[in-house]
């Protein structure tokens, strides 16, 4: 039977519920403090109970799945393993369980439920640096744990530096050093750990009992914490043996659901087109999740993230199929398709009412971008008929007066042949300054 994304939510939710874990709903991916834009990990919306200001009404142990952002993967999305919004399984000890609990458990799941072979599993431990002493604690649990399953420890328990296991939600707040936990993917019977493409990091262990103020000082929680997160697409790209979380099922259905709306066949794609499939589909996927928070798009924080998640899915649809007139049809029709098959776990972004506001947004969005895009593109075609070359002025005009942004512009200028002029957006900077400063005199 292979990993299903839905298999693999229950089995993980079922038995951290066997193991005292309330089940919690997961928030959305609005981030829960003015900080940061977005929900970046499982623990985000937990902070106020891990830092022991409130107890969680569900109980010191708890488990979900979290939908998360990480606005640094948006321009790598279109290869084989970054995605917008990623959903990230965890649990979590609020003052309750610590190492010799939280980690013996971590590895019955991985080895017993999920099945993984544990001869494949490798793991990091906080070596210590000039604040903290090594955790010395971890190693002595893995090792038993390694044993008792049978397997030699030796090789298997890697003691890393703060840069690799010290975990922190920023700059300040809550923090403390991790396990983390590996699967060694490649052929080599007895290999020595490394962080190369042989091993893949699926779990994260943190022990978090340290907090960071402002200046940098770091002191000691009253409450010992786990938070633990792993990584569900990617977790389930290893339990398949994918090379690509796009294999995986649902993003597999999703790519051929929205193959199908833009009238693409994806076995005749080559390697751009298959990136661009992809982030058209990663895009209208977190377009919705990101909607469904309540965002809309606007030139600023969250509004602008969504807004270029529209911009590109738009754009990337047009590169796929052509000069179109009817893309905003075809994207509101990719949008459909996206809001069905993740509505099946996303009840936010459904079908019907659950998601209409979502998809609402997404939809004007796009209708109003397909337009702009017509036209910066057609000028840009004219231009490029007559010999123009492209220069910071003529980056400026598209974006002035046709509101056709910069970065689409240059891209599409390249891709039709035209010169670019070296230094064009330093000109083009000075132009859009030289406007500002107009604007506020
Ligand atoms: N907070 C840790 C992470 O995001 C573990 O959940 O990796």
């Amino acid at each position: 039977m292979s990993w299903t994304i839905e298999r693999i939510e229950q089995v993980f939710l079922g038995y951290m519920e066997e193991h005292g874990h309330a089940i919690i709903e997961g928030h959305s991916v609005r981030s829960p403090t003015d900080d940061v834009l977005f929900t970046t990990a499982g623990m985000h919306p937990l902070v106020p109970y891990l830092h022991g200001d409130e107890a969680h009404p569900a109980g010191k142990r708890l488990t979900d799945v979290q939908r998360c952002v990480r606005t640094t993967d948006i321009d790598e999305v279109g290869d084989d393993t970054h995605l917008t919004v990623f959903e990230m399984l965890g649990n979590w000890s609020i003052g309750d369980y610590f190492k010799e609990t939280s980690i013996p458990q971590s590895f019955g799941l991985l080895t017993g439920e999920f099945g993984i072979d544990p001869h494949s599993l490798y793991v990091t431990v906080f070596a210590g640096d000039d604040e903290v002493p090594a955790d010395d604690e971890a190693p002595i649990i893995w090792e038993r744990t390694f044993r008792e399953a049978g397997v030699d420890p030796t090789g298997r328990i890697n003691p890393l530096g703060a840069d690799d296991n010290w975990w922190s939600n920023g700059p300040v707040g809550l923090c403390g050093p991790d396990t983390e936990i590996f699967v060694h993917v490649g052929d080599n019977e007895a290999p020595a750990f490394a962080d190369i493409p042989e091993f893949v990091e699926i779990w994260n262990n943190v022990f978090m009992s340290y907090d960071r103020a402002e200046d940098g000082s770091l002191t000691v929680l009253d409450q010992r914490n786990v938070d633990t997160g792993m990584g569900l697409e990617r977790l389930a790209m290893f339990l398949n043996d994918h090379t690509s979380v796009w294999e995986t099922d649902e993003l597999a259905l999703l790519l051929s659901e929205v193959a199908s709306a833009l009238a693409v066949d994806q076995s005749s794609l080559d390697e751009d087109g298959i990136r661009s499939l992809r982030i058209v589909t990663d895009h209208l996927r977190a377009g919705l999740a990101i909607a469904a928070a309540g965002i809309y798009p606007s030139a600023s924080r969250q509004g602008y993230v969504l807004r270029k998640l529209i911009r590109r899915a738009v754009r990337h649809a047009e590169l796929l199929r052509g000069t179109d007139e009817n893309l905003a049809d075809v994207l509101i029709e990719c949008t459909q398709r996206v809001s069905s098959v993740m509505g099946q776990r996303w009840p936010d972004v459904a079908p019907g009412e659950g998601g209409a506001a979502a998809r609402e947004t997404i939809e004007k969005e796009t209708r109003k971008f397909s337009r702009t895009l017509r036209r910066g593109v057609d000028h840009l075609t004219q231009e490029a008929e007559q010999g123009t070359v492209f220069d910071g002025d003529l980056a400026f005009t598209l974006a002035d007066t046709l509101g056709y942004p910069v970065e689409l512009s240059a891209e599409e200028a390249t891709r039709i042949g035209m010169s670019i002029v070296p230094g064009w957006e330093k000109r083009y900077l000075e132009l859009r300054e030289e406007q500002r400063a107009r604007s506020r005199s």
